[in-house]
């Protein structure tokens, strides 16, 4: 299959109640540990393209290679620029054959946040592109005491309707607790916040920050209405320290030391497939 826009499967996760994930794939090895795990589990997934990469000169090439891995699987894959950080590379990358892209204004004032969304939209859906947003400020997990543990960021829910209405936007993310990278106290959900946004809209939920949630905190995010997960830091983290602990070895080739990516990304993505229920749906 080719890539496509994971509209459909996050839309029958809604139904369904399951979450779709996203990983954030840098090199080819990683690429081949989603690959080797949504093959196995047979899970729709979305490979994530994080901002500062896709403006690089690579990401055409690594684009295609992943639209290439696509092709070998019958299972729906995805692949998306995540975070993108201005409308211009959310319209550059339509031309790299990205099936969705989401644009990222949440720190930007809420009409502009809305305008530049809107010209992501208008640009994507003429190509078939499905877009993302974000209403509220999902921040740091090292600042997660003195913010995101204090509701700092978190989406007002008045705001919701109004956004996704004026955007057209396909899929929301929302700010209720989580943070990216590892956080510093324990993270808490909130999840009446998550559940009021849920009723007000019927787009797809989105939840970042992924790493540091337990399996008790995904499933809960779930069944109060989140449809897509994005999750990197753990995987990159597990994937640094199998490098380490292969390259200790004397006689550790470029090979044994690469493996350790791979390794960590299937492991990573085999569990959190159970965890988030995404596996056999394809
Ligand atoms: P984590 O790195 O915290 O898992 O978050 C990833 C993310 O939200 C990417 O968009």
């Amino acid at each position: 299959m080719t890539v496509v826009s994971i509209s459909n499967e996050v839309t029958k996760a809604m139904q369904e109640r399951y979450a779709v994930p996203l990983f954030d794939v840098f090199e080819m090895n990683g690429i081949e540990g989603v690959m080797d795990a949504l093959t196995e589990k047979r899970a729709p997934t979305i490979f994530g393209i994080y901002s500062p990469y896709a403006a690089l000169p690579n990401c055409r090439a690594l684009a295609a290679y992943v639209r290439c891995r696509a092709e070998d699987t019958d299972v729906p894959v995805s692949l998306m620029l995540d975070h993108g950080a201005s409308v211009e590379l959310c319209l550059e990358v339509l031309g790299y054959g990205f099936t969705d892209v989401m644009y990222d204004g949440s720190n930007l004032p809420l009409e502009e946040n809305i305008a530049n969304t809107r010209r992501v939209v208008a640009a994507a859906h003429a190509a078939g592109v499905g877009v993302e947003a974000e209403l509220g400020h999902v921040g740091m997990g090292d600042q997660y005491d003195s913010e995101g543990r204090r509701g700092i960021g978190f989406t007002d829910p008045a705001n919701v309707e109004r956004f996704v209405e004026q955007t057209g936007v396909d899929f929301l993310a929302i700010a209720f607790g989580t943070a990216h990278g590892f956080y510093n106290g324990e993270p808490h959900l909130d999840l009446d916040l998550l559940s009021e946004i849920r009723r007000r809209v019927d787009v797809p939920l989105v939840m970042h920050g992924g790493t540091g949630l337990s399996d008790e905190q995904f499933r809960a995010a779930i069944a109060a209405g989140i449809n897509k997960i994005n999750f990197a830091t753990s995987i990159m983290n597990s994937a640094a320290d199998n490098m380490r602990l292969a390259a200790a070895k004397p006689e550790a080739s470029m090979f044994d030391i690469h493996a350790g990516i791979r390794a960590a990304y299937s492991h990573w993505c085999s569990d959190l497939y159970e965890t988030f229920g995404t596996a056999r749906r394809a």
